[in-house]
């Protein structure tokens, strides 16, 4: 009966969508506990392509039940968009999803607001709302899902503010106002296309968790963008860790059985922000685009670099993972060699842990340990013995550093592209 908490060991994008679709197969409920539809998680089934912004990643599969949980915050135009790209597709969606009451709303005044601070804050989001719709949260001034099923108190939220909001539009930012009959009307019209919908989430799961069936939590973006634990200010504004799982859905961490690291083989990171290992040559252009390394929600190119340890063990402690999965290994077929970084040199300091200083961050000089590439393609491969050696070298050296057990390895986009070295179930 285990729960698995899946979560991004990086800045995201890991590959976090194709291994929580692959484990679906076993669990019977599958919970997205933070995050919005800044989130993009990319699966293909039967060179069929998909990418899940708000929905788990789970609704690929039949009659598996799919919790947006308290934890999001959920844009409803991006949502009743992705029903229909998926339904389009043959997806039954309608008894499969759920959306907690207690969940925030991203409004139109948010994506606004953002609009606007982006240009002086330049943390390079992805501009779908999501810090000041957390902002509104934290202010206690959010609108909750069930609120949409309340017309007056709907009304009263929005007209509450809208005129702080639009008060900062028009006088600090020289923007258009923003209309509360519009956002109004719109915002019924989406409430009932979604009542059916909005339930007590954390009842739900509880309930399904005692009566002991398997549970995924899908974390979204990744542990160095969490807002306390990541390089802030370059964060996004919520919990990725494990523990954003438990206040995310409502469930108690007693009632966690295991998490799951998904490590990219190299590293990636789109938007501002420090990024130690970052590759500047022609060789990060190469990597991304073998690895496709194109923003599955923005489209814009991420950056790409080597492996950082560093970064890692910082991730392996902060959310206790009880083992990794490595993602796009294939994308690292045919390079002569291979750099991980094990420490950051700073003036005369050699660090091991991650710092919390964003100007070490950006100062620091990796220090890589140089591995052995591989000539032979792993695309596809399933059988871990069948691995070229030194792609196991390179594994085994993962392993050993970071002193956690891989238990899956992911070697193309396909569903069935995966090494199962140890169940996690
Ligand atoms: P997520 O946000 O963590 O779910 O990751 P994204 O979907 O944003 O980015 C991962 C990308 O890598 C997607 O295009 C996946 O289809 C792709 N991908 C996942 N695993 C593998 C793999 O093992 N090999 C290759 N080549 N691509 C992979
Ligand atoms: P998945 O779940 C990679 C990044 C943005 C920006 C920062 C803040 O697909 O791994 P935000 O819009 O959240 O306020 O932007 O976080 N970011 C992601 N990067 N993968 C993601 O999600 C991301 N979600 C947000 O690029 O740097
Ligand atoms: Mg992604």
């Amino acid at each position: 009966m285990p729960t698995i908490v899946i979560i991004g060991a990086q800045w995201g994008d890991e590959g976090k969508g194709k291994i929580v679709d692959y484990l679906t197969e076993k669990c019977d409920y599958v919970v997205r506990f933070q995050g919005g539809c800044n989130a993009g998680h990319t699966v293909v089934v039967d060179n069929e392509k998909y990418v899940l912004h708000l929905i788990p990643s789970g609704i690929l599969h039949k009659d598996k039940k799919c919790i947006i949980g308290n934890g999001v915050v959920l844009d409803p135009l991006g949502l009743l968009k992705e029903i229909e790209i998926l339904q389009n597709k043959g997806i039954e969606i309608n008894d499969n999803l759920f959306i907690a009451k207690n969940c925030h709303i991203i409004m139109p005044y948010h994506i606004a607001i953002e609009e606007q601070s982006e240009k002086r804050k330049k943390i390079g989001t992805t501009k779908k709302g999501i810090g000041p719709c957390y902002t509104d949260k934290i202010a206690r001034n959010g609108v909750r899902a069930v609120d949409l099923l309340y017309p007056e108190t709907l009304r009263y939220k929005i007209k509450a503010n809208l005129e702080i909001l639009n008060f900062l539009l028009k006088n600090l930012y020289n923007a258009e106002e923003l209309n509360e009959e519009k956002i109004f009307n719109d915002y019924i019209f989406y409430a009932e296309k979604m009542r059916k919908y909005i339930v007590d989430a954390d009842i739900l799961i509880n309930k399904a968790i005692d009566d002991q069936r398997n549970v995924l939590f899908e974390g979204a973006q990744g542990t160095l963008l969490d807002i306390d634990h990541g390089t802030y200010p370059y964060v996004t504004s919520s919990n990725t860790i494990a523990g954003g799982a438990c206040t995310g859905i409502g469930v108690s961490p007693k009632k966690i059985d295991k998490i799951i690291g998904i490590v990219k083989a190299y590293t990636t990171r789109v938007g501002e922000g420090p990024f130690p290992t970052e590759i500047n040559d022609s060789l990060g252009e190469e990597i991304r685009k073998k690895g496709g390394e194109y923003g599955a929600t923005t489209g814009r190119p991420r950056r790409c670099g080597w492996l950082d340890i560093v970064g890692l063990r910082h991730a392996v402690r902060i959310n206790g993972f009880t083992g990794i999965a490595i993602t796009k290994i294939d994308v690292l077929d045919g390079m002569d060699k291979l750099k991980v970084c094990i420490g950051y040199k700073y003036g005369s300091e050699i660090l091991e842990d991650f710092p919390k200083e964003i100007e070490i961050l950006q100062n620091c000089v990796p220090i890589y340990e140089e591995l052995p590439g591989w000539k032979e393609s792993t695309v596809g491969i399933k059988d871990y013995e069948k691995l070229p050696k030194n792609a196991k070298r390179y594994l085994q050296f993962i392993e050993d550093t970071l002193k956690v057990k891989i238990q899956i390895i992911s070697t193309g986009q396909k569903r069935n592209e995966i090494i199962i070295k140890e169940t996690p179930f």
